[in-house]
């Protein structure tokens, strides 16, 4: 297998993820199991998701450095790639600070406004690049 695939796996495996995050924040934008909440989505941040993080952007750079030429849908995916990747790193900082602050609603209600805000941002950018990048795969 090449670094392309190997960069769609590790894609693959953090979308998947990115799912169950969401699925945890819809129950503390709900107001249910906030704590609980904000302590599993550092740990899975921390264990998971950065280096998930790393490996698309390794994978990401070299495969942009092998490109014989930077056409402009090309230009068009690396930017949206970095885009979902930027907004995401956002994220993992807000819930650091969300976890740290769980004991000031205010703060916490802040923090997960800043989340919608990333999720706004990494969704549509990571769906560009995801659907550009596969338009070059198959
Ligand atoms: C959320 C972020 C990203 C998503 C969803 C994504 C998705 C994909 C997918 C599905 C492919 C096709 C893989 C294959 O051929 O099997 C691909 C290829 C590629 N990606 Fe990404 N990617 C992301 C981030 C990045 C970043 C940050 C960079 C550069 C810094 C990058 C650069 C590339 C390059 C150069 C290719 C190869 C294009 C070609 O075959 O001509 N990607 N990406």
């Amino acid at each position: 297998m090449g670094l392309a695939g190997v960069h769609l796996i590790v894609v693959s495996v953090w979308v998947g993820l990115v799912l169950a995050e969401v699925l945890l924040e819809v129950f503390a934008h709900r107001g249910l199991l906030v704590p609980a909440v904000a302590t599993l989505h550092y740990w899975i941040d921390a264990l998971f998701e950065i280096p998930l993080l790393l490996g698309i952007l390794v994978t990401g750079v070299i495969l942009t450095a092998r490109l014989p030429d930077l056409d402009g849908l090309h230009a068009v995916k690396v930017a949206s790639g970095l885009v979902a990747i930027g907004a995401t790193a956002f994220a993992v900082r807000v819930v650091r600070e969300r976890r740290e602050e769980i004991s000031l609603p205010d703060r916490v209600a802040h923090h997960q406004r800043q989340l919608v805000l990333a999720a706004v941002v990494a969704v549509p950018a990571g769906l560009v690049a995801g659907v550009i990048g596969l338009t070059y795969a198959f």
